[in-house]
């Protein structure tokens, strides 16, 4: 069989990466979380002094990007694969309220997005693989042969964050992630470089309407197998 190049974009907490995860072991696709990547770029700006509430040295850390090295390496425990910054597991910490705040404002920076897109577009050189993130289907698999586009409102969302940020014993409050899931969606919507917008060609799936297993079956018809 044809391999394809399968594009999901969406709002933060939607279920991209549920549905991109299931679709990968189905198919024998590789799953790429381009969101790792970019919170990766965050974690190293926080980590070297460059963002902190009201301050970011944007140039600092644009002229410290070609020392930025970005490596997904597959964990057979887990069954997906964990990010590596500069030959560092940082999965757990790229995962914090704290990136999350800051990963938006790193996002917007065009040499950071150029930097990711293109070791992107190398990943899927080769297809079969199902990629999850904000521009996907627009900038940099603009020919994939699926596009999923997904949405749900800010508190499902922000419900569906808090559940997981809870379980994993983080301390924030209901609020503090709901005023973060749509800080990140205007931002994200709102940026010059690339904006979060959906693919003319993508399907549409409101996430606080449809189960996963509905989604799940849903996308499998528009596979062609
Ligand atoms: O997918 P996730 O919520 O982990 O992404 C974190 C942030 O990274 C998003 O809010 C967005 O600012 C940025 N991002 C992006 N382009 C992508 C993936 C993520 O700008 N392709």
């Amino acid at each position: 069989n044809k391999k394809i190049t399968i594009a999901i974009d969406g709002f933060s907490s939607t279920g991209k990466s549920t549905l991109a995860k299931e679709l990968a072991n189905y198919l024998g696709y590789v799953y790429v979380d381009t969101g790792a990547m970019y919170r990766a770029v965050a974690l190293f700006a926080m980590q070297n002094g460059y963002i902190s509430p009201n301050f970011f040295d944007s140039d600092a850390l644009i002229k410290r990007l070609p020392e930025i090295k970005l490596v997904f390496k597959f964990n057979a425990d887990l069954g997906f694969a964990e990010m590596y910054l500069n030959g560092i597991n940082v999965e757990k910490e790229i995962r914090t309220i704290e990136v999350s705040n800051y990963v938006s404002k790193v996002a917007e920076i065009s040499e950071v997005r150029s930097k990711l897109v293109e070791q992107q577009q190398e990943m899927g050189r080769n297809k079969g693989i199902v990629m999850d993130g904000r521009d996907i289907g627009t900038v940099v698999f603009p020919d994939a042969e699926l596009k999923i586009f997904m949405t749900a409102s800010p508190r499902t969302r922000a419900e569906r964050r808090f559940k997981e940020l809870m379980k994993k014993g983080d301390d924030v409050t209901f609020e503090e992630v709901l005023k973060n899931v749509e800080e990140r969606d205007y931002i994200d919507t709102h940026r010059d470089d690339s904006p979060l917008v959906k693919a003319d060609d993508a399907i549409e799936f409101d996430n606080s309407t449809i189960s996963k297993q509905e989604q799940f079956e849903k996308v499998l018809k528009f596979i062609d197998l």
